[in-house]
């Protein structure tokens, strides 16, 4: 059992419970005047003539999803450095935590950055498991959440919270997007394979739903540990067996890059299409894989392929910052700096009433994955894309074959 697979989601969810509420008791009797004034919706003195406000950064820094947290922290500090350094015209302190692999070390250090650093907002969270884990500390807590990846269904959907909004994508809305492609392109059966934890299960639902709505047919089913697996050979084996036409996969960074490249070398690749959501060949992952992930097809709401000026002028200015090609992780760090941004412009004060309050004012994001802005409950309504990885030159790339409708 991998190491969230351990720690089933109700328990996680419990814990957290229980460490929200010892840690908004801390919060209280620290007595810490600030946070506590500022909850009036007031806001001090500095707060209303800009003074510096401090935004808590919480991405994995170690562990399997390292990398996304790396690309998703220069995403949003190109932003700033674009911006003077300022978001809503006020200079920024940002304190960066890691989020590590698992709500085991995520929650607390998404709540240090609220009691302790006494951050205005929170944004980050790569793991859904954390987000889960963390929806009720900062509800109970009124402080805003910017989830920039996590795709948790219920974060903006059945546990929607005032003070959690979205700039990434649903687990559901992501995977669901392939279903009806891969139903026409596939005449056989289609094996489902995902890391054992909240997205991988949700990444297989959404996808299931909507494949098996359009006429698709199943063919076997597998979670394998997370963060854990490194010899995917005996899962391979299984989906051999099973005589599956077409694979389709949720791993994103480590994983992502074992599983693509034993893909091939066990000689899977050209026989049965693989499918997945666009995590499975994107950036860092895709670039390990190299010619191994030809041929892999996606769903995602970015790629560097997209052929706009926005999305030009960004993947250029990422490369010379970063000294390599944007990602998803860096688009979504991108635009969850600019949503603080126009937020914090907009905000009466430090509170997070305030900042919720403009957080639904903010409206369309003129972001590198095209325009979106959040729906009802705080979640993108964006463009998925249909996207083939292909050679060009030394490297592989995502080509965009379409939009997914
Ligand atoms: C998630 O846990 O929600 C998650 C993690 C990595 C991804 C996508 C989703 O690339």
């Amino acid at each position: 059992m991998g190491a969230v697979s351990a720690f089933p989601l109700s328990r996680t969810v419990a814990l957290s419970r229980t460490v929200a509420g010892l840690a908004l008791g801390a919060l209280v009797l620290s007595g810490c005047g600030s946070s506590l004034d500022e909850s009036t919706g007031s806001g001090t003195e500095e707060d209303r003539s800009g003074g510096n406000v401090k935004i808590g950064l919480l991405v994995p820094l170690s562990g399997v999803y390292a990398p996304l947290g790396e690309d998703m922290k220069a995403g949003f500090e190109l932003y700033l450095d674009q911006h003077d350094g300022k978001l809503g015209g006020r200079k920024v302190d940002l304190v960066t935590a890691d989020e590590g692999e698992s709500p085991q070390t995520g929650v607390p250090a998404a709540q240090k950055l609220v009691t302790q650093d006494q951050v205005t907002a929170v944004a980050g969270v790569v793991n859904s498991a954390t987000a889960l884990g963390l929806r009720d500390f900062f509800d109970e807590s009124k402080k805003p959440l910017l989830v920039a990846n996590a795709g948790a269904d219920d974060i903006t959907g059945a546990r929607k919270s005032e003070y959690v909004w979205r700039t990434s994508f649903s687990n559901g809305g992501v995977s669901g997007a392939l279903g009806q492609a891969v139903a026409d392109e596939v005449k056989g059966g289609v094996y489902l394979i995902a890391a054992d934890y909240a997205a991988g299960k949700e990444m297989v639902a959404g996808f299931r739903k909507t494949f098996e709505a359009a006429g698709g047919k199943v063919a076997g089913e597998k979670y394998t540990p997370f963060g854990k697996t490194q010899d995917f050979q005996p899962y391979l084996s299984a989906i051999r067996k099973s005589g599956a036409d077409a694979v389709y996969a949720f791993y994103a960074g480590a994983e992502a890059v074992n599983f693509v490249k034993q893909y091939k070398q066990f000689g899977l690749a050209d026989k049965t299409a693989l499918y997945g959501t666009g995590f499975l060949t994107e950036g860092g992952a895709l670039a390990a894989q190299g010619k191994a992930a030809i041929g892999v097809k996606t769903s995602l709401h970015y790629s560097t392929e997209l052929d706009t000026p926005v999305n030009k002028e960004f993947a250029a200015a990422y490369r010379a910052e970063a000294g390599k090609a944007p990602t998803v992780y860096a688009v979504q760090g991108y635009d969850t700096a600019a949503v603080l941004d126009k937020a914090l412009a907009e905000a009466s004060g430090d509170s997070g009433d305030a900042l919720v309050k403009a957080l639904g004012k903010v409206g369309s994001i003129d972001s590198p994955r095209g325009a979106w802005k959040f729906d009802a409950d705080h979640n993108p309504e964006q463009t998925y894309y249909l996207r083939e990885v292909r050679a060009d030159g030394d490297t592989a790339v995502n080509a965009v074959l379409g939009e997914l409708g």
